[in-house]
C-alpha cells in the first residue's frame, strides 16, 4: 500500500563488487560497509528534481545524471504525473570500481518504489536502475544494479530479456577493497578489450563461472578460491591499474581465496574466508600502495545479504 502519510525515506544504498573475476558483466555482489546515503521525497512538481549532491561533483540535471535517468525510466513506466526529490550524499567515488553509478540509480528507485508502496519487485525495478549504467558508460550492463537492489550475490544470464538469478552467500566470506586514487572511466576500461576470445580461454572461463556458482551453494571455499580465476578480461585491464601484480601477490601472502579487479577498475578486491583475514589482506594490500606515491582508500566489508536499505521515514 502507498505510504501516504510519509514525505520521504532516508536510505543507504550499497557498493558492489562486479565480474567477480571469471563473470565479466555476469557477476557481482553486494557490499555491507560502503554505500551513498540518499533522501528521496514526494514533490509537487513532476518529475525528477535533485536537490543536492554532497561529496562529489555531479550534475544536478535530471537527465544528466544516473539517478536522474533511472527515476525517469519508473516514472514514465509507473506514472509520469509523479514527481520526486532526491538528496544524495556520495561516498562511493564516481570511476572507481565499486558500482558507484549503481547504487545511486539503485537508491533512487528502490525509494520511489518504498513510497508508492511496492507496485514493483526488486527484480522488476533492475531495468530501471541500468538505465542508470546506460547514461553512465553506454551501456546497459546490470552485474552492478543486480546485486544493489538485490543484496548477496547475483548472476545475469541474459539482459534481452532480462533474466537475473540470486545465488546464495557463504556465511564466512569477506570482501577487501582497496581503491587506488586514480580514475578509471567504464568506458575506457572496456574500450580496451578485444572483441574475440579463443575457444580455449571461452572453456576455462565457463568453467570457472559455473564451479563460482557451485561453490555459493556449496559453501566449498576451496572451489570458490580456485574459480577466482578471469583469463580474459584482467589480462586487457590489468595495465590500466598501478601495481596490479603486487597487490595480487600481497592478497594471496594475505591468506585471501582469490583476489581481481572490481568491476572496470582501478579498485582491487580480494574474497577472504573469515573477517581476520580480510583484515591481514587489507594490510597486506595497503603495505603496497604506501611505498608508492598513490593515494588510496581501503575496504572490508562483509557480502551484504539484502540490496537497498530503508533507514528512516521522513514525515516533514
Ligand atoms: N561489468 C562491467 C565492466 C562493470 O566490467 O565493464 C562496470 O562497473
Amino acid at each position: 500500500m502507498e505510504k501516504v502519510d510519509v514525505k520521504g525515506v532516508k536510505l543507504f544504498a550499497p557498493a558492489s563488487i562486479a565480474n567477480i573475476s571469471c563473470g565479466f558483466d555476469v557477476l557481482g555482489l553486494c557490499l555491507e560497509n560502503i554505500g551513498d546515503l540518499m533522501e528521496i521525497r514526494r514533490s509537487e512538481k513532476a518529475g525528477i528534481h535533485i536537490t543536492s549532491i554532497k561529496g562529489q561533483d555531479l550534475p544536478l540535471e535530471a537527465e544528466k545524471n544516473v539517478a536522474g535517468v533511472a527515476g525517469l525510466a519508473m516514472l514514465e513506466a509507473y506514472n509520469p504525473q509523479l514527481g520526486f526529490e532526491i538528496r544524495i550524499e556520495k561516498n562511493i567515488k564516481p570511476g572507481s570500481g565499486i558500482g558507484s553509478s549503481a547504487a545511486s540509480a539503485a537508491g533512487t528507485v528502490a525509494g520511489i518504489n518504498y513510497l508508492l508502496g511496492n507496485p514493483f519487485t526488486n527484480k522488476e525495478l533492475i531495468p530501471f536502475a541500468m538505465e542508470g549504467e546506460r547514461l553512465a558508460c553506454g551501456s546497459a550492463h546490470a552485474d552492478n544494479v543486480a546485486p544493489a537492489l538485490l543484496g548477496g550475490f547475483t548472476l545475469v544470464r541474459d539482459t534481452n530479456p532480462l533474466d537475473i538469478c540470486a545465488l546464495p552467500t557463504p556465511l564466512e566470506l569477506v570482501a577487501t577493497v582497496i581503491h587506488p586514487k586514480i580514475e578509471v572511466k567504464t568506458a575506457d576500461a572496456r574500450a580496451v578489450l578485444k572483441k574475440r576470445v579463443t575457444l580455449e580461454k571461452a572453456i576455462s572461463q565457463w568453467g570457472n563461472v559455473g564451479a563460482l556458482v557451485s561453490s555459493l551453494y556449496e559453501e566449498d571455499y576451496d572451489l570458490l578460491s580456485r574459480s577466482l580465476v578471469d583469463g580474459i578480461v584482467e589480462p586487457a585491464r590489468s595495465i590500466l591499474i598501478p601495481y596490479f601484480k603486487e597487490l595480487k601477490a600481497a592478497c594471496k601472502e594475505g591468506g585471501a581465496l582469490g583476489s581481481g579487479i572490481s568491476g572496470s577498475g582501478p579498485s582491487v578486491f580480494a574474497l577472504s574466508r573469515g573477517m581476520s583475514t580480510a583484515n591481514k589482506v587489507a594490510q597486506a594490500m595497503q603495505s603496497v600502495l604506501e611505498e608508492t606515491n598513490i593515494p588510496f582508500d581501503i575496504h572490508v566489508s562483509p557480502v551484504k545479504k539484502t540490496g537497498v536499505s530503508f533507514i528512516e521515514d521522513l514525515l516533514t
